[in-house]
């Protein structure tokens, strides 16, 4: 047996799955989970599906001192006919790699982790659920296992895959959000870890986001960590902004994550003739074309969400209302039609779904 085929143990406990669709998001695992090792002189070696179990680590392994770690996040679909579908997967592999690069960690074999990944779905298929709005959220994830301190990186990793079944990102449809523009916490730097999905870049913005709870608002507008002034993302995704009639996203200049759906929009809005830029954008534009009444429609863009519109951004408390707090229509008509690809009730002319 080559050490690049696949074994597979099965699980002979099958757990019950969600019967609706309130389905809380990443709390819910399958029966199953994807795993394979990787030593200097063996590279990725051992790919395996396993029954989803609980890891024995050394306390001293790598990923619980200096973080060096990846992970990616895509979903499963279920259509109408009852397919099952996956979203530019080959986009998300490609990132993993990329991140994985930046945190020095080895490269894998872009074709066969997505082999790997097309076996686990298959034998995991009556986990992806079919109530509305639902799909099978899967988290690759890459983590430094040599039991070391020191601050090198780590000789041996794993590869794991685990799938979780999600509920719809908003209860009830869309709902635009009230974001607070972050003046005292940066998420990246330039020449950082922000392009690469990493945990560290995630937990070093729970502070902000519990700020912005506190005064009763879903997230946080994060902008550069020099001059405080050019906008980066919103939460944990990309952001666009309409105004005056073109849509602009803030330029990918190293420390914003390349995200798939915000590329997905990008090639949307060019089909579609819309005028779409990528460049620095400022908060005082943003305030300058808000005042201007010319401030149309402000959404986030991530894999959980797909669009999460943002109804009011509050500034040094300035509020700025958009669209009355209300969903915009090129907003709604770019969460219908990726959506409706995903799930394949729109022709899917990109063949962006596998
Ligand atoms: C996304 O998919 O928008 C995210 O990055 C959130 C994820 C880390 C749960």
């Amino acid at each position: 047996m080559s050490s690049s085929t696949i074994t597979i143990v099965k699980n002979a406990n099958k757990k019950p799955k969600p019967q609706s669709k309130e389905i809380a998001f990443g709390r819910t695992f399958t029966d199953h989970m994807f795993v394979m090792d990787y030593e200097a002189d063996k590279g990725w070696h051992e790919p395996r599906i396993v029954p989803y179990e609980p890891l024995t680590l050394d306390p001293a392994a790598m990923i619980f001192h200096y973080g060096q770690t990846v992970f990616e996040g895509m979903k499963a679909y279920r259509t109408e006919d009852d397919r099952i579908l996956l979203f530019r997967p080959d986009q998300n592999i490609k990132r993993l790699n990329k991140s994985s690069e930046r945190l020095s960690i080895p490269q894998v074999d872009e074709e066969r982790v997505m082999e790997y990944l097309i076996e686990l779905i298959r034998l995991e298929q009556d986990w992806v659920p079919d109530f509305e709005g639902t799909s099978l959220y899967i988290r690759p994830f890459i983590i430094g296992t040599e039991p070391s301190l020191a601050v090198a990186p780590s000789k041996t990793y794993k590869l794991m895959v685990i799938l979780s079944p999600v509920g719809p990102y908003f209860k009830g449809g869309l709902k635009p959000v009230q974001i607070n523009v972050e003046k005292q916490f940066t998420r990246a730097v330039k020449g950082g870890t922000g392009m690469a999905k990493t945990a560290g870049n995630y937990s070093s913005a729970y502070q902000a986001q519990a700020k912005a709870y506190e005064e009763g608002l879903a997230d946080v507008l994060w902008l550069d960590g020099i001059e405080k002034r050019y906008i980066e993302e919103v939460g944990s995704m990309n952001i666009f902004f309409k105004i005056d009639g073109e849509v602009v996203t803030p330029a990918l200049s190293g420390s914003i994550l390349k995200g798939i759906t915000r590329m997905s929009i990008i090639e949307l809005l060019h089909k579609w003739d819309i005028p779409v830029t990528e460049r620095k954008v400022s908060i005082d534009e943003i305030y300058q074309a808000y005042q201007d009444g010319k401030l149309e429609e402000v959404f986030g863009t991530g894999t959980a969400a797909v669009i999460s519109p943002v109804g009011q951004l509050n500034w040094s408390g300035e509020k700025m209302d958009i669209n009355n707090g209300e969903i915009g229509e090129l907003s709604q008509k770019l969460y219908d039609t990726i959506t409706g690809i995903q799930r394949g009730s729109v022709e899917d002319t990109e063949n962006w779904t596998i």
